[in-house]
């Protein structure tokens, strides 16, 4: 299971990426890769291209965890801002950072004319405009950040939505969009042609660095001997504290519905509130295209109220967009952001033959994808150009402010146990719904199956033990601390935990 096993689809999940047996016996590769979304498929193909013998493991099925989550808008303007990025790390960095993220979205066009993906790949143009009037200033700010870093920005006098003037908007050439499980299909095909061995639900449980490499073992039991691994798990899942402490989890909201071909520029379009609106377009190719509306993020585990900002989101859009048809999906997926603002791509800190990719922000695919072009070289022993800004050991001093904030979050969950639970006992709740329970001292993760059966776990995340929430949307629980993700009945669904919800006790 992984996070595709959550309540809701999205727009992509209608595409296969690829069947894979679990692994059966223990084997031997160059390089494991345990993640299966963008970033772990694209590293694994990159290695395979350089005759590395790879494994790709997923605990759930492949391609289905974050990456089908996702809207896939290739940026390669920061959402978090480039005028941010200068504050804290300067000119120089933003500068390759940007470099980065235009490498990450030619690597995608590059490597769909090679393998012959047809993924719906397109160049677009990007437009950000201001929520609100008092928000100008900031594009202001940022027009002149990206031309001191030398990005090619303009300003146009309103971002193209048919009916609504946004105001000037600040539009950048040359982004992209794609549909990201066809290309991860593409991907999966390429790496097995290649001789890349992809196995799903095959759970990623330890691992130890040992001479010659690091043995990685599966749940199943199974054990992969290779000369390197790399964890692309959306949230590290080989590591307690080094990374986490880095980046905070958001859960993001996502609706889609029909509007009439091309009424609408194939455009990526996003706001300038902290929890940005991102809009794009995927052509049906029936007369129709798919407008993709996000935005309403949170702190995950945090918040409960889904249908209110399904609601408000629905509103956004139909205000600015009326041929709007009746929506076709909703769906969640969770974003992890860094401190100071970029990934955290290369050598896991303390470790010589294990790397990770995490921290994505709201630039998954162009992220995920850089990650891959980070880590490659530094596997195969040649100049990694990103590896230095990108290095998960970076010292983020000046975000310390940020860094505290989200530790604040965790010393607040920690305070919770004391707290009265989400529901004063399991009789009220209904079937198929969840809470957390206060029972004396403990509290238990209590769930109730759609046949009435109710499941009692411990409510401490097996990662470090902040309390889960329970997510009324995707019929999961969250931890806001890190990012893990269990099934109702405690199962994980994403990392950094790789055990399930204890059995309840006390
Ligand atoms: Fe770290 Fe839950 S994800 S304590």
């Amino acid at each position: 299971m992984n996070v595709g096993d959550e309540q809701s689809r999205s727009c992509w999940m209608g595409e296969t990426v690829a069947e894979a047996p679990p692994l059966a016996a223990d084997a031997e590769c160059d390089v494991v890769v345990i993640g299966s979304g963008i970033a772990g498929l694209s590293t694994a193909y990159e290695l395979a291209r350089f005759d590395r013998r790879v494994i790709v493991i997923d605990r759930g099925r492949i391609g289905r965890g974050m990456t089908a989550r996702t809207t896939a808008h290739l940026a390669t303007e920061l959402d978090d801002y480039y005028h941010e990025l200068i504050d804290l790390h300067g000119e120089d960095t933003a500068r390759l950072y940007h470099d980065s993220q235009v490498s990450a979205v030619n690597r995608i066009e590059a490597i769909c004319r090679d393998e012959g993906i047809e993924a719906d790949f397109a160049r677009v143009d990007g437009y950000l405009f201001a929520a609100e009037e008092s928000h100008r200033a900031d594009l202001e700010t940022e027009y002149r950040a990206c031309r001191a870093i030398g990005m090619p920005v303009e300003w146009a006098s309103r971002a193209p939505i048919p009916d609504f003037d946004t105001g000037p908007a600040l539009r950048f050439a040359d982004q992209g969009r794609i549909h990201p499980l066809k290309y991860l299909a593409g991907l999966a095909r390429a790496i097995e042609a290649r001789g890349g061995r992809l196995h799903a639900e095959t759970a990623y449980i330890s691992s130890r660095e040992v001479d010659g490499g690091v043995e990685v073992v599966t749940e199943a039991g199974p054990v992969i001997r290779a000369a390197a691994a790399v964890f692309c798990t959306n949230s590290p899942t080989n590591d307690k504290v080094a990374v986490h402490s880095k980046q905070v989890p958001n859960r993001t909201y996502v609706i889609a519905g029909r509007i009439p071909s091309a009424s609408v520029a194939d455009a990526l379009l996003w706001d300038s509130y902290e929890a940005y609106h991102y809009v794009r377009i995927h052509p049906l190719g029936d007369g129709s295209d798919l407008l993709i509306v996000g935005g309403e993020d949170h702190r995950s585990g945090e918040e409960n109220d889904m249908e209110a900002r399904f609601a408000r989101l629905e509103q956004w859009a139909r205000q600015r967009y009326p041929s709007l048809g009746p929506l076709d999906y909703r769906w969640s997926g969770q974003v992890l952001e860094p401190v100071d603002f970029m990934p955290f791509s290369g050598l896991n800190p303390g470790n010589r033959a294990v790397y990770i990719h995490t921290g994505d922000s709201g630039q998954g695919i162009t992220n995920g994808v850089a990650g891959s072009l980070t880590i490659l070289p530094l596997i195969i022993g040649e100049d990694s150009r990103y590896a230095p800004i990108l290095d998960p050991d970076r010292k983020a001093a000046s975000a310390v402010g940020e860094f505290l904030k989200g530790q604040a979050a965790a010393v607040r969950n920690f305070a919770e146990y004391l707290a009265p639970g989400e529901a004063s006992s399991a009789d009220a709740l209904a079937p198929g719904e969840g809470a957390v329970i206060r029972e004396g001292t403990h509290k238990f993760a209590v769930y109730r199956s759609p046949e009435g059966a109710l499941v009692r776990r411990s409510a401490a995340c097996t990662h470090l033990g902040c309390l889960v929430h329970w997510n009324p949307f995707e019929k999961c629980w969250d931890c806001p601390c890190h990012g893990s993700q269990f099934a109702p009945e405690g199962k994980v669904l994403n990392g950094p935990a790789v055990k399930p919800l204890a059995p309840a006790e006390g």
